[in-house]
């Protein structure tokens, strides 16, 4: 199976704009067979807004929104799985930095970002649900957002609920998190799509080099700093299936559960 990460530049404030840019790389990705493709985090907005009015205005209900219907119909009419970050305006006009989740028989579901970045927290509120987990086209994903990278607890309990696939919008202004997503894949034995866009909003630079990784850390794909790129590998889901890191060695069994209670309190 065929997934990809859309490396790309989303101009700040355009929403239509960006629309169009994740409309052309759907297509591109749908015509080289790929069934996920995963699009930066707030790929719709841009990332830097100093103003939390100014982000309202652009922020947009699930899925009744112009940018979830977009990936609705995208997904349909390739056949395609599409993971992306938008602003989400909460009922109460909260706004929280989401990843959506389409298919091909619909709208799946949004995870708000539990692990706001910098500044983020003046414009953002943080959600309080676990990501979820999707059984589709014979394998199971999920996502986290960008930061959640340096919380290796969240990755751990979505490979324990079983996602064999984990999808990674990001906006990264750090060379750590390519880095880190590594080991997420070899520790928990599973594919991580790291999606992350390219460009300078101010003072921000974001590193692209986005990334398809396999449960034994080999990279698959991998984006250049500075450009759009659609990076495309080919995955076989199953052999996240297989916890066992050396004959003798499962890393779900091997836990010595009873002695991390420290890690949650
Ligand atoms: C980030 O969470 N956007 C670094």
């Amino acid at each position: 199976m065929k997934v990809a990460a859309a490396q790309i530049h989303p101009r700040f404030s355009r929403p239509e704009e960006n629309r169009q840019i994740v409309r052309r790389y759907c297509q591109r990705a749908a015509q080289q067979d790929v069934r996920l493709v995963v699009f930066p985090e707030l790929c719709i907005t841009g990332y830097n807004f100093s103003s939390k009015r100014d982000l309202a205005s652009l922020a947009e209900p699930v899925p009744e929104g112009p940018t979830t219907q977009l990936w609705v119909n995208l997904a349909r009419t390739n056949e395609i799985i599409i993971v992306g970050g938008l602003a989400e305006l909460g009922d109460k006009g909260e706004i929280f930095n989401s990843a959506v989740a389409v298919g091909p028989k619909g709208f799946l579901s949004c995870y708000r970002k539990l692990h706001l970045f910098g500044s983020e927290a003046k414009l953002f509120s943080t959600g309080d649900q676990i990501p979820k987990i999707h059984s589709l086209l014979g394998f199971k994903f999920s996502t986290i957002v960008c930061f959640d990278w340096a919380f290796p607890e969240l990755t751990r309990i979505l490979m324990l609920e079983g996602c064999e696939v984990l999808c990674h919008p990001a906006n990264l202004v750090l060379p750590l998190a390519q880095r880190v997503m590594i080991a997420r894949s070899i520790e928990n034995r599973i594919f991580t799509i790291t999606a992350n866009r390219i460009g300078t909003e101010d003072t921000l630079t974001f590193t692209g080099r986005s990334q398809i990784i396999n449960p034994n850390g080999d990279v698959l794909a991998r984006g250049r700093a500075r450009r759009t790129q659609l990076l495309i590998a080919e995955i076989d889901p199953t052999k996240a299936r297989n916890k066992n890191l050396t004959p003798t060695n499962n890393i779900i069994t091997d836990r010595r559960v009873e002695l991390y209670k420290r890690l949650v309190t």
